[in-house]
């Protein structure tokens, strides 16, 4: 499939008479895409019923005339005042029981039905509308999803709904469900918890001390599922109305709701892309990597983002393995408005993060926005045109860019030789269970990421639900509390050679530490005995190269040490005849030992500082994320520069 380029637009901010310039420009510019009308349910629907849609008739006539291909958005993530005032309790409840107020966007509960019949409602009236039209191309529902903290909502409508969830979750005779099956599995035991009804169950906010670690993994789940049942709601009309697939724009580091589940039923996932803006608060970088990348991103926080999502677009249908189709929705042009600083891209990063993304295998890449917006919350944020018109920094490295690609053979992705497990439900069960403070799945998964990216290798990232690892040398599940059965079979048969730990199996389905302990490997004694979290500031050096930190586990049993203390304490251990289970966190030094020894096969070359390479099925990429030029591949690169070579 060809790469192409795209943008966001928002006709309904600009008189009309710029629409048939600005849809020029883009089209002299080379763009193909132009996504629109996410956020416009007052205009199309400026009062109940009462639909709008000339102006929008003419948008798209506009934009397609000039031959561009329109992403038209499901106005849902912003309903409008009239809306609330006729569902009061539509907005969420956040965690310390305050309802969340009207005057931004995302105010609502994935969970009441009212609202969820008005988006069915101005879904259905779009669908009928602009199915036929010859220049929408493709739909996105909503906007980012999770965005501003707004999956978890603990009001009425998600208590009752979360009832009725868990009723369907231990079912018993008739409609209701089977409580003491419920109060079994969660262990309601402890401390007099155990419930006579359904009913009685509340949301797991506001306790005392904390709630029950298996009532809130219970409601993390059923959250996740209202998100998957929210965003069907809209694919199912959609397609019984139009052929065009259909997209969500997905986000940096939003891990509450599984993605996998939602992807399901899209045919593209995609997400917004902002590297600057994710810097400081989502890579989880220290002071000095944030000062040394402020005007360039995290080396690797695109690339696992653009990994995760490939895998995601594979979740409908296709196999998991390699990835599916896959955008980058919103690019980043210039500063953002919403990090703690927002510092201008080095010049050449917007062309760098773009040819990064077609790299991992994008078949779109679309900035975020066609024009600064000089009123309301985004007015500090740039576009790829200043508010007066004129081309900001982005709009030449656009154009950059589609030159390039006018020369460039179409980029094609071939499974990478490395895989990581990426699994939403241990997400959420370290959520629950940290067990030290600040730890998260997310930066255990992202730091084995890192290491094997810094040995210059490519990644596949593959959903829980995969079975088949053909292909692979290896395959990394570190930290998945639960680990259903068939997965540790066919991890255990696979030819790859496996890496586990620490907390991986440390779980069952609801949240009790099985027995016999973890990890209860196929074919093994392994036995993890005790469990620590460390703090910051003590970390255990390990024998050759690298620490443990933050989390330690003591094992017993298993086979061959594979990495240990400098005081001879077992880290590393074979357990099974493929599998290392690693019993701590490791730091890159210590990950990159243990890589290298369980897979010396592995086409692996130590990079620079700052730079990443990525292999697709006729290409290898470097990428410069350093601040300077560095010499790699025989050649000189200069910052943000970006190396494109037939693959060897
Ligand atoms: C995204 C969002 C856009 C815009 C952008 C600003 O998260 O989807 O609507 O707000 O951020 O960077």
């Amino acid at each position: 499939m060809k790469r192409t380029l795209g943008v966001c637009y928002y006709p309904e901010h600009w008189p009309e008479a710029q629409w048939a310039e600005d849809a020029a420009r883009m089209a002299a510019l080379g763009l193909t895409w132009v996504r629109i009308g996410e956020f416009a349910w007052k205009r199309m629907e400026p009062c109940e019923g009462a639909y709008e849609w000339d102006w929008l008739d003419r948008a798209i006539e506009t934009l397609g005339a000039a031959g561009l291909r329109v992403v038209l958005g499901t106005p849902t993530a912003t309903p409008p005042a009239w809306v609330v005032q006729k569902h009061p309790d539509m907005l969420a409840v956040d965690a310390e029981g305050r309802t969340r107020g009207y005057g931004s966007r995302r105010h609502y509960c994935f969970s009441h039905p009212g609202f969820i019949g008005e988006c069915r409602r101005i879904v259905t009236a779009m669908a009928k509308r602009y199915s036929d039209n010859p220049h929408v191309a493709a739909w996105q529902t909503d906007n980012e999803y999770g965005c501003h903290d707004t999956t978890l909502s603990y009001s009425k409508a998600a208590r009752s709904a979360f009832r009725d969830w868990l009723r369907g979750q231990f079912p018993g005779q008739g409609n209701d469900g089977d409580i003491d099956a419920l109060n079994t599995a969660w262990g309601n035991v402890f401390w007099s918890m155990d419930y006579d009804d359904f009913d009685q169950i509340g949301l797991p906010n506001l306790t005392v001390t904390e709630p029950n670690p298996a009532h809130v993994l219970a409601f993390r789940r059923f959250t996740s599922d209202q998100v998957v049942a929210f965003n069907r709601v809209q694919t199912d009309i959609i397609r019984a109305h139009s052929q065009a697939p259909i997209a969500h724009n997905y986000m940096g580091r939003i891990t509450d709701f599984d993605h996998f589940k939602v992807g399901a039923d899209l045919d593209i996932a995609s997400w917004d892309s902002y590297p600057l803006g994710f810097l400081e608060d989502r890579a989880g970088a220290n002071a000095a990597h944030q000062r040394a990348y402020a005007q360039q991103g995290d080396p690797d926080f695109q690339a696992f983002h653009h990994d995760l999502y490939r895998a995601v677009g594979a979740a409908r249908g296709s196999h998991p393995k390699g990835g599916g189709r896959w955008w980058v929705m919103e690019q980043q042009p210039g500063p953002v408005n919403w990090a703690p600083h927002n510092p201008s891209p080095l010049d050449g990063m917007v062309r760098l993060w773009t040819w990064e993304a077609f790299a991992h295998g994008a078949e779109a890449v679309c900035y975020f926005r066609w024009r600064q917006a000089p009123f309301a919350q985004e007015q500090m944020h740039a576009g790829l045109l200043r508010p007066d018109s004129v081309a900001a920094e982005a709009f030449a490295e656009a154009e950059t860019v589609m030159a390039e690609l006018a020369e460039a053979p179409d980029v094609t992705v071939a499974q990478a030789p490395v895989a990581i497990v990426f699994d939403y439900d241990a997400d959420a069960a370290w959520a629950v269970q940290p067990h030290g403070a600040g730890l998260s799945y997310f930066a255990l998964v992202f730091d084995w990421y890192r290491s094997l990216r810094k040995l210059g290798l490519s990644v596949d990232i593959l959903p829980a639900t995969c079975r088949d690892f053909d292909g692979y040398q290896l395959v990394l599940a570190p930290g998945m509390m639960h680990m259903p059965d068939a997965l540790k079979a066919a991890l255990a048969e696979t030819t790859a050679q496996v890496i586990l730990g620490p907390r991986t199996a440390a779980r069952d389905a609801h949240f009790n530490i099985p027995i016999p302990l973890p990890p209860a490997w196929p074919g093994s004694d392994l036995t993890v005995s005790r469990v620590q979290s460390l703090r910051p500031d003590m970390p255990v050096p390990l024998e050759g190269a690298g620490a443990v930190h933050s989390y330690f586990e003591q094992i017993e049993g298993g086979g061959a040490v594979v990495l240990a203390t400098q005081e001879g304490t077992a880290v590393a251990v074979r357990c099974g005849s493929n599998v290392t289970y690693m019993a701590g966190w490791g730091d890159d030094a210590a990950h990159m030992q243990l890589i290298r020894s369980v897979a010396p096969a592995l086409p692996m070359e130590e990079m620079p500082e700052g730079v990443r390479c990525r292999e697709t099925r006729g290409e290898t990429f470097w990428f410069n994320y350093a601040a300077h030029g560095v010499d790699v591949a025989g050649t000189h690169l200069p910052a943000a520069g970006v190396l494109r070579r037939p693959r060897a």
